[in-house]
């Protein structure tokens, strides 16, 4: 399938066709997702946690981002890939926000870059968007800032909370972002959002009503096992998988069940000239 463009994105908003968006960290994993169609991939700073093994995103550095962005790239050279920005790479100021967005394209081919927080991002939103980078927001849960939410908390659950995310989502568009991303907020405010707004809006625990759908490939694939949050639906349980086939080795390799006759490369030479050696 051709790769899509933002273009394709909003007509699908318009036509009311779901989008499908998963994230990857890895060249296998890039081309998995690739191969089963789906629309978009996030390399999110999500990879801290899912295969650097942090308790969160802070710690994720560009450079973990832009090494784990260039290999899903490798394995989905047609897919829509959106480059996460980690905590301190945007934060500072403009100039360092454009800098580090322009990385994305030019080191790791992204199509997009996506970055966390309202009307508190605004000028490094538009200055990105200045440079020519398509821009994703992503209020509600924001992992980067949970310290100043006590912790991965939904969001948005009361009705001034709520107006402060809409007022968030406008202040987004209106900067000049190309599509919005809401976390773990209620569905009634996500389908006002939605609605509310012509760039297309997705959900990662944000209920039915809008765009469409993201999840994250170590949650529902049961890669991840330090915690599964409430709105992941695991569609595999690929950890026991692995655990049980890394058992089956052991189990093999302690009897020498492993390696067979057909897995060893034979000597060429009689096996007398090999026992004179
Ligand atoms: O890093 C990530 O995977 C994300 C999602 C949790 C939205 O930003
Ligand atoms: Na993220």
């Amino acid at each position: 399938a051709k790769k899509k463009t933002i273009f394709d994105l909003l007509e699908m908003k318009k036509k009311k066709e779901k989008a499908t968006w998963v994230t990857a960290y890895d060249f296998p994993m890039g081309s998995f997702a690739e191969q089963a169609g789906v629309d978009m991939i996030l390399v999110g700073d999500s990879l801290g946690m899912v295969v650097l093994g942090y308790q969160g995103t802070v710690p994720v550095t560009m450079d973990d981002c832009i090494l784990h962005c260039q290999a899903v790239r490798r394995g989905a050279p047609n897919t829509f890939v959106v480059g996460d920005m980690p905590f301190g790479s945007y934060q500072v100021s403009d100039e360092e926000a454009v800098r580090n967005a322009c990385r994305f394209l030019k080191e790791a081919d992204a199509d997009a870059i996506k970055l966390e927080g309202g009307r508190r991002v605004i000028s490094k939103i538009k200055a990105i968007c200045a440079a020519g980078i398509v821009v994703f927001g992503h209020i509600g849960l924001t992992p980067q800032s949970s310290g100043q939410m006590g912790g991965f908390k939904a969001q948005g659950r009361d009705v001034n909370s709520a107006r402060d995310l809409i007022k968030d989502a406008i202040a987004i568009q209106e900067a000049g972002a190309r599509a919005l991303l809401l976390e773990a907020i209620p569905p009634e405010l996500t389908g006002f959002i939605a609605e509310k707004l012509t760039i297309p809006v997705y959900s990662i625990g944000a209920g039915l009503p809008c765009d469409g759908q993201l999840i994250i490939c170590g949650d529902m694939l049961g890669l991840f096992q330090a915690f599964t949050p409430k709105f992941v639906k695991k569609y595999a349980n690929v950890g026991e998988v692995i655990i049980n086939a890394f058992k089956a080795y052991v189990d093999d390799v302690k009897n020498e069940r492993f390696p067979e006759d057909k897995h060893a490369y034979h000597a060429l030479d009689s096996k007398e000239a090999f026992e004179a050696l």
